[in-house]
Order: structure tokens, then sequence, then C-alpha cells
């Protein structure tokens, strides 16, 4: 619910649980008042400590300076005088780098507008309101809208922000976040997500210091690397305790997340479109709409954090029809073969899959043109029928026969310099006139501010998603972007080559699911390279890393579970030795860890040995077991072997709390160790639950625990079902 108070000039936008403040000051300024467990009352003007120096500039003209560079600002600009992070940096045609937002009026409404070209969070009238705070620059004749919307059931907010240029001229917007927090600081430290590729998205948490700590990309994609999430912890905050403030981005490209502590041990905490390389000409009548950052603010600790993030985007933000469903489970030959197949060997692996319950055959890369190898090809989407022989149709009936569904592997966004796309539109790679094209894996990045590059493209694709019945589409990306540059675009529109960029992918991706709304879309990039929010509102799903190892996977798949639902997470079972790490575990752990996600095979099923091929068949029956459970649970964290060296933890409790599964994996064996008692989470303390045939309160589960025997050898791993009796 969003409060106005009108005679303290007070905004208060409440959820269940939270509330954040917002005040009018001097008539102009838009400062921010509070964040944090729910208020009240709106009469809490002193938070602004207006009646301390330094004054407010209707008090104190001779020092708005002071006053600039101290207020909680709720969208700080560059250029007049706060010299801590911006939110707005413009240029105006006679390079003067400055503007002054001035509030105007506001408007609330129920329910939330979608962001023009942008995937954003969604909701009915009766699930989340707006708030729109209007101001404008008058020497730009700038508008500013400040968008808000609130999701009060799930205890989320959203923020975005449009400009408009209601003047006589141009002007150049050369940094545009999206949200700003200002705070105290109260000893916070700060979480986020960091890794390579193979290792994406590994928690890190750090003390905040004074000075910018910031996580960022411009490599054109959220990336392997830094992660668009950042959070800040009061000390000592668990899983259940402990104040979190985090924002999460709703995009896909370069992005900056940041927190700063300053002088007056203020905080800072900021996200949005990374200012590097970034240029954008606003011409009179033209708007520009900044992506979407939700804030999630939780006074119990992590795990109510992720909850909250994982609610509100199987809820509000993921819109397949697939979301709510058992995915098929598939097997996807890139582990198995590698570019070396052909029609005959993946009828072999989709016999043997169907004899054992897998449901769907993926096709992976190496199916087009003349793509035998990673160095070529990109951009000739028409099937090698040297490898396919018979063509795509007959392939695909034929896995069909054999009781399986059919999927297949694109990477629209490239070109290889060897290839007939190349030949024929080399303007079509980014790249700069005169100098050397950047290569990465052999390929190009195509040209997607384009309209008539993704046009070209989606109509090959089209083509062979209608030449065959296909059930699934991997969208993979394979190389980050460099030497940026377009043809189609002015000499002052090249900064706006990477945001263009984006956009056409979500152009593409959403005429894709629009044309083809049976088919499931599974994002990928180089493993875990785009695992982010944007992408979640175009697939319901997307692959979490090229390292499959079972144990390298519980620190990828926890950080990511720590804000994406589980039943996003592509994860599959692969042969033993692991292809990225050598490491040999048990195939029940394997299939155990892959349960925590999408659920899927990637080898040669052709050459597992009858023992596996009887573990198989038992992984997919618990599949079938526990996938709904898993899908629509709540996911509770219990211990975590990046903090204790030996053994992992996690469960998943469904919405009623009638029923649960725990899964625990003993990394490290210990010599002469006695059993383990993990204390579960998340049950109900009243009701009676059946763990291991014998009866316990969920309070006792809760506060004592269930026994884990120590078990002889590393990488074992068990699940326990937890029933109400
Ligand atoms: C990277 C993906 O993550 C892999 O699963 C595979 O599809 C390869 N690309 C294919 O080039």
């Amino acid at each position: 619910m969003i409060r106005v108070d009108e005679k303290n000039n007070v905004f208060l936008l409440n959820t269940e649980n939270t509330s954040y403040g917002i005040a009018i000051v001097d008539g102009r300024y838009i400062e921010h008042l509070y964040y944090g467990a729910k208020l009240e009352e709106t009469d809490i003007r002193y938070l602004l400590r207006e009646d301390e120096a330094p004054f407010t500039p209707s008090v104190n003209k001779r020092e708005t300076g002071a006053f600039l560079d101290f207020a909680p600002m709720e969208y700080p600009e560059a250029g007049m005088g706060d010299y801590r992070e911006s939110a707005l940096s413009v240029r105006s045609v006679k390079g003067h780098r400055a503007s002054e937002l001035c509030y105007e009026g506001y408007e609330i409404t129920p329910g939330k507008p979608a962001l023009e070209g942008l995937p954003a969070t969604w909701g009915e009238d009766s699930e989340c309101s707006t708030l729109k705070i209007f101001c404008r620059d008058s020497l730009l004749g700038m508008k500013v809208t400040l968008m808000y919307s609130v999701f009060e059931g799930v205890d989320a907010l959203t923020r975005s922000v449009l400009i408009e240029n209601e003047g006589e001229e141009p002007f150049y917007i050369e940094k545009i976040l999206s949200a700003c927090l200002d705070m105290d600081d109260r000893d916070f430290e700060v979480i986020s997500l960091i890794g390579s590729w193979a290792r994406e998205r590994h928690i890190q948490r750090m003390p905040l210091g004074y000075g910018r700590q910031n996580i960022a990309s411009f490599k054109g994609e959220s990336s392997h690397q830094e992660h668009p999430f950042l959070a800040l912890v009061t000390p000592e905050t668990t899983q259940s305790t402990g104040e979190v403030y985090a924002m999460n981005f709703v995009y896909s490209g370069n992005f900056i997340a940041q927190a700063e502590k300053s002088q007056f041990d203020s905080v800072r905490m900021s996200m949005g479109i990374h200012p590097e390389g970034f240029t954008w000409k606003l011409e009179p009548g033209e708007r520009f709409t900044a992506p979407e950052v939700v804030m999630v603010y939780s006074a119990e600790g992590l795990g109510k954090m992720t909850r909250t993030f994982h609610d509100l985007y199987r809820e509000h933000l993921i819109r397949s029809p697939y979301l709510h469903k058992k995915r098929p489970i598939l097997i996807n030959n890139w582990e198995a073969t590698y570019f070396e197949f052909d029609e005959k060997k993946l009828l072999e692996i989709a016999k043997d899959a169907a004899e054992l319950g897998i449901e769907m055959l993926v096709m992976d890369d190496g199916w087009f043109g003349k793509r035998n190898l990673d160095d070529s090809s990109l951009g000739d989407w028409y099937v090698n029928e040297e490898k396919i022989k018979g063509g795509l149709h007959e392939l695909v009936e034929n896995v069909k026969k054999l009781g399986l569904k059919f999927g297949i592997w694109i990477e629209p966004e490239m070109i290889s310099p060897e290839s007939e796309l190349y030949r024929k539109h080399p303007d079509w790679a980014i790249q700069i006139p005169g100098r050397d094209i950047t290569q990465s894996r052999a390929q190009y990045v195509l040209d997607f501010s384009r309209k008539e590059v993704v046009d070209g493209v989606y109509e090959m694709i089209s083509d062979v998603l209608k030449s065959a019945d296909i059930s699934y589409v991997k969208w993979d990306m394979n190389r980050q972007l460099a030497t940026l540059g377009s043809y189609a675009l002015p000499a002052d529109r090249q900064g706006e080559l990477s945001h263009r960029y984006v956009l056409g992918v979500y152009r593409m991706q959403e005429r894709l699911i629009t044309d083809f709304p049976e088919i499931l879309l599974e994002n990928c990039s180089g493993g875990g390279a785009r695992f982010d929010a944007g992408m979640l509102y175009y697939s319901p799903q997307i692959w979490c890393s090229d390292d499959t190892d079972a144990i390298e996977r519980l620190a990828i798949q926890e950080g990511t579970a720590l804000v994406y639902p589980v039943s996003a997470m592509g994860a599959h079972v692969s042969v033993c030795p692991n292809h990225a790490v050598g490491r040999v575990t048990p195939f029940e752990t394997r299939g155990d860890v892959a349960l925590l996600g999408t659920f899927g095979y990637e080898l040669d099923i052709t050459k597992l040995s009858d023992e596996e091929k009887e573990q198989v068949k038992v992984q997919v029956e618990k599949y079938h077991r526990y996938n709904d459970l898993i899908r629509e649970g709540d996911y509770y964290r219990l211990a975590s072997v990046s903090d204790n060296g030996y053994y992992d933890s996690w469960m998943i409790v469904e919405k009623d709390k009638s029923r649960a599964l725990v899964f625990y994996v003993q990394v490290m064996a210990r010599a002469n160790a006695k059993s383990r008692f993990v204390r579960l989470a998340g049950l109900d303390p009243e009701k009676r639950y059946i763990a291991g045939g014998k009866t316990y309160a969920g309070s006792t589960l809760m506060r004592a625990g269930v026994r884990i025997p120590s078990e002889f050898g590393d990488f074992k791993s068990r699940l326990i079902e937890i029933m109400e009796a």
C-alpha cells in the first residue's frame, strides 16, 4: 500500500513487513527517509535531521554544497555538489555536465505499467501498486519520472526511471542508474556473487569500508565474473537472523552495483547500467527507460530474502507456460559427443534414453552449416545434411517414434568469420572500421542493435523451428562484446550500442516465444554468464554453468539459489571423470545435486554400465516423485560446505508445510567421526512429521535436528523425505 501524508510531504510505501519512506524537502528535493521493518506512521521527518547542520538550502543559502553532499537523496545527480556516486549524469549540447531535479508532483495507480522493450516484474491491480514521482530540470527541459512499484504480499519493491526530453535541444545521458538507497551505516557487510567461467555465482562476503566497493560488468552481458546482485547485511547476519538490504537488476547487459561509505558514515547503495562507454542521445520528444531494479529488505536474515526473490520471480517475473510444470527430463549430447555426431549417434542416444525414462533429446552445437568445430558457420542456420542425413524433419520424427520430444541448440547473436552470412554481410558484425575485430572462440558478435540484423537471423531460425516438431530451444551466447562499433549508428550515438544490443536480444526472444508459445526456451551463455532476472522474463530456465561436477555445483547452485528460484536452474548429470575438473563422484550424488534444478543428462548414455543405467531409472523416479515439491516449494539453506569444509545441506518445504525434502552431501569424509545433527528449517513447529520412519514434532526437527550418519568415502549424498504425520 502506498500512503501519502500531504501535511508532512511524506510517501510511505508499505508491504506486509517493510516500509520505504520518501520526503519532499523545500518543495523540491526528493529525499530518502527510511527503508526497513514496517512503520505504522508517516510522521517520520525527524529521520532527515533537518534541524542539524548542514540545514536545508531554504534555511542555509550559504551552504547548498554541504547539504547536497550530505542529504539522503532518492535520485542523486552529478554536477551540482553531491560528490557521492551519482545516479544520473547528463551533458547538454553545450557540453556542460549537470542537472538539478526539482519535484513537480506524483501519481499513484493500481498495478504496474510495463517497461517499453524491457523485461520487468508484472502484477494484477490487486497485487501491486505504483508511485510515480515527477521532477524536472528546467534548463535542459528534462522530465524525470521515478517509478516505484510495491508488491505488498511478497515484500518487494521495484524501481525504474523514465527520462523525457521536453526541451528544444537534444541532451546526452551519460549515466543513468535505476536505483539508489542512502542509509546510515550499521557496520554493514557486502554480499555479492562472483566467479569465472565454470565457477559462476560463488558467494563473497566482506566488510564495507570507506570509499566505494562495486561489482560490475561492461562485457555486454551480466557475465560469469560478477553478477547484478548486491546485498548489504548487518554483521552476524545468518540465514535466519540479521537485516538484509538487497538489490537485483532485471537486465542482461552492462551493470554496476555499488556500495559507498562516506565521510558521515552514511552508505549509498546503487545499481544500474554501467556508465563505461554509455551515452544516450535524447532528441526533443524522445524518452529513455532505465531497466528495473528489485529491492528486498529482510529483518529475518538471508533466508527470508531468498524466499522473497523466489516468490517474486515465480509469481511476477517468469511468464512461461512451463513455469509451474514439470519440465521434460532431457538428455543433451554436448558432453557426450561435442561436435562429433550424426543422426545415427543421436538416435542411439535417444533409444537408450527412452528405455530409461528420459523424455527429450536435445541436439546441441554442431548441427548446422559446416560446423564440425567451434571455428565456423555461426549465422548459417540451416541443417548440415552431411551430418544429419535425411534432414531435421526426419530425425525429429524418428526421435519421436522412440517416444522422446526433440530440442535444438542455437546461438543467434553470433557470426563466424568463416560463414556464408559473414561473406554476405560483413557489416553485420559489431566492429570499429579500421581495427581488427577482437576474436573470441573464433567468432564475432552480430550487431543486434540493428533491426534488419535481428530480423534476418530470426527468419533463418524460425524456418528451422517450423521445419520440424521442435519442443525446446537452448539459446546460447559464447562470447562477450568488444571492439564496439555499429555501422548503423551515427558518431554521437555509438555509445548506445551495448544497450541497443540487449534490447535487440530481448526483441528477438519476445518474438520467438510469441511465435512459438509451445517451445520451452532455456537461456545459456557459455555456461551461466547470462543467468539473470532479465532472461527469466523470457525463459523459465537458464543453464547454470558448464561445470557439471556435482561438488563444484554445490557452490554454484548455492550462490544462484540465493536469488533465483531453483526451478530455473539448469542442472544435469554428467560422466566421470568430470570434464571440467576430472573429479570422480558417485552417480547417486550427481543425480541428487541435479535434482535441485531442471534435471537432465549430459552424457553418452550408450556407454553407461548396466549398474549406472539402473541408477538412471532410480533418478528418473526421484525426479517424478519430488519435482513438484522442489519446483514450487520454499528453499532453506541449512549448511554450506564453503563455510564448514565438510558438508552441504539444504531443504525444500511445501508451501503448506505438509512435506519437505532434505538434501545432504557429505563432501569430505572425516576419520573417527560421529553422526551429525542437522537442524531443519521452515517446518510447522506444531505439526508432527515422519522422518526416517519415526514421528517427531516439527519443533524437535528444527531445534534438535535430524541425525545424519558419518559415511566412509567422500562425496556421498542423501535425501530425507519428511511427511506430515
Ligand atoms: C556453451 C554451453 O554452455 C554448452 O552447454 C554448449 O552448448 C556449448 N556452449 C556449445 O558450444
